[in-house]
């Protein structure tokens, strides 16, 4: 398969959130990646189902939400209401992380979880069969921009071996500090989809970039 690039809106122009969406849509970018921060699972907040809500009405393409909030459980159907394809809730955030899973499953999402930079990838062996999508942090989460931690590849290597064991059907999904020196190392270490912000948006031609991104790929 084919990586996927997944841009993330946390570096777009929210001035200019039409024209940014369009310009996704005219690339080739597969996914909308959209970062939701509560002030109490990270140091930051960012937007919510308002701004969901509308991106959702600017692209037919697949909204992947990443929740860094407290408690995503009590938002699940709201987010879904909003336009969410894939909903990912953090391992660290859900002690009752199966219900959450089942919980987005059944409301006709596809199932995502999040992982910190410290969290232990063995942590995910007994859902890993049950989910669509591991995103793993290679920054700690909160802000766009930061340096990408190299210890990542290591987790993508084993999280990869873990997915084939189990027989599972789960993407890995690799979160900050994508840029396009980096890339081709962790495409090599098993990624199946890119997210990348400031490297997008922060370039002089985000088309171009994303492009670029994509002919990684398929060099
Ligand atoms: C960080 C967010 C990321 C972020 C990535 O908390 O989850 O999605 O926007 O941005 P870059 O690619 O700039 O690191
Ligand atoms: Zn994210």
């Amino acid at each position: 398969m084919a990586t996927l690039i997944a841009p993330s809106l946390l570096s777009a122009n929210f001035l200019r959130l039409e024209e940014d969406c369009k310009m996704l849509n005219d690339s080739q970018a597969d996914w909308f990646h959209l970062d939701v921060m509560d002030g109490r699972f990270v140091p930051n907040i960012s937007f919510g189902l308002p701004v969901i809500s509308a991106i959702r009405k600017a692209t037919t393409k697949i909204c992947d939400v990443h929740l860094m909030i407290e408690e995503p459980g009590k938002y699940a159907e709201d987010f879904k209401k909003a336009g969410a394809d894939i909903l990912s809730v953090h391992i660290e955030a859900c002690p009752h992380l199966h219900r959450n899973i089942q919980q987005i499953k059944a409301l006709g999402m596809k199932a995502g979880v999040a992982i910190n930079p410290h969290t232990p990838v063995e942590w995910l062996k007994d859902v890993i069969a049950d989910i669509d999508l591991v995103c793993m942090m290679s920054v700690n989460p909160g802000f766009g921009g930061q340096k990408f931690i190299p210890h990542t590849i290591n987790k993508i290597r084993t999280l990869r071996s873990m997915i084939n064991e189990a027989d599972g059907s789960a993407l890995i999904e690799i979160d900050g500090g994508v840029t396009l020196e980096n890339a081709p190392g962790i495409i090599a270490a098993g990624a199946d989809v890119l997210v990348a912000g400031n490297t997008v948006f922060g370039s002089k031609d985000p088309k171009a970039t994303i492009a670029q991104l994509k002919n990684i790929i398929h060099s």
